[in-house]
């Protein structure tokens, strides 16, 4: 093959030659060692072209007592845990520091304490192995993540609609290209994560909730209780409201019986994930029929809601709609997703320098 190559080179005009390289680069291994830190869960993964060969995600428990994620105490723990977790990684991928090709890591969107502990990590590693570094926005990672090389996974072709939906973002994008993608609607107050974590803590559930609510939903009736559904304009989303109406339900219930919640809990949990599930539902309808696009995927911890993944398969009876939902560890914050991002930029030659930055806000 090399032999082959050398030949063509030797033989192609200019202009063919420039694209040798990219092929030999996609036959080659290409090792990339992922870092992800932009909020509670420390992840390393080693990935080979797009399969990956490991992914170790460290969650911090300590935010639990808080009812929510703490920046200082988050940012603390990810120096605590980056060391072993990249450790963990290439031994589980069975490979030494020298054998990687580049480090991609997050460098935004995210909370900035946290951020700079895997960009400062990232950008040291790679100057001390004088390898590529490669930026990752968080964002397009968790919309690239369907790209892993999975088997029983089929990937979306362009242009796919690419829902993001966790405790921090809710956004519907367009995406037209791997680095080709279009915001065109989100949340302008609360992300769907935060609603779902929010109306458990009014339930008097332990954080995170969503999970909870998903199971306590599963048993309970949808239609027993009504939340109203908030009237925003466009493709954008809004949480804040339904929040709001649930407190005052509960006030209003608990008042005339102490014992509201706990005797109601399924039928309650249920409602409200009904609502939230009929919001998001919404709003996709809204934007296939504005793009003409019937290809859907989503990402983001609220993924492996129960509703959210009933009403899509729904939606491919109702509507002619094709869903991708990729494998739960994939979905949640994971280093795997910026590892096939880093990878798809490195096919491109597209690196980093060393003045790169963490960003908070960081547009896919
Ligand atoms: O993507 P993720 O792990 O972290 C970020 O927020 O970026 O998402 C976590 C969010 C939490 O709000 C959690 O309550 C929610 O995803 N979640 C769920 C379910 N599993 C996780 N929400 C509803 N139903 C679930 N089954
Ligand atoms: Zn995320």
């Amino acid at each position: 093959m090399a032999k082959l190559f050398e030949t063509a080179i030797k033989y192609l005009p200019l202009q063919l030659a420039i694209f040798i390289p990219k092929v030999q680069m996609k036959e080659q291994n290409t090792y990339i060692l992922a870092i992800e830190s932009s909020c509670d869960d420390t992840s390393a993964a080693v990935l080979l072209n797009e399969k990956v060969l490991s992914n170790v995600v460290a969650t911090q428990k300590i935010h639990e007592e808080y009812g929510g994620v703490v920046p200082e105490l988050a940012s603390r723990a990810h120096q605590q845990n980056i060391v072993p977790v990249v450790h963990t990684a290439l031994n589980k991928a069975n490979i030494g520091k020298k054998d990687l090709s580049a480090i991609a890591f997050t460098s935004g969107p995210g909370l900035l304490g946290s951020l700079l502990v895997g960009t400062s990590f990232a950008k040291s590693l790679a100057l001390g192995l004088r390898i590529p570094l490669i930026e990752v926005n968080h964002m397009q990672a968790h919309i690239l993540a369907h790209f892993i090389e999975d088997e029983g996974q089929n990937k979306p072709s362009f242009p796919f609609l690419a829902m993001t939906i966790s405790g921090g973002h809710t956004q519907i994008i367009r995406v037209d290209d791997f680095f080709d993608m279009t915001v065109i609607g989100e949340t302008i107050d609360d992300a769907v994560g935060e609603a779902f974590d929010k109306s458990a803590k009014i339930l008097g559930l332990p954080y995170p909730g969503g999970p909870l609510i998903d199971r306590y939903a599963r048993e309970g009736n949808p239609k027993a209780f009504s939340f109203p559904k908030p009237k925003v304009g466009g493709l954008n989303f809004s949480f804040s409201g339904l929040k709001t109406s649930i407190l005052y339900f509960v006030q209003k219930h608990q008042k005339e019986d102490p014992s509201f919640v706990e005797q109601h809990l399924k039928d309650i949990c249920a409602s409200i994930q009904h609502t939230i599930v009929n919001i998001l539902i919404d709003k996709l309808k809204k934007a296939s029929k504005e793009t003409g696009i019937k290809q859907i995927a989503i990402g983001g911890g609220v993924s492996a809601n129960s509703g959210i993944r009933d009403a899509l398969k729904e939606g491919e009876k109702k509507y002619g709609w094709k869903t991708y939902i990729p494998k739960f560890e994939y979905t949640t914050d994971n280093a795997a997703m910026i590892g096939i991002t880093g990878y798809l930029k490195y096919l491109e030659n597209n690196f980093s320098s060393q003045g790169v930055t963490a960003k908070a806000r960081f547009k896919v």
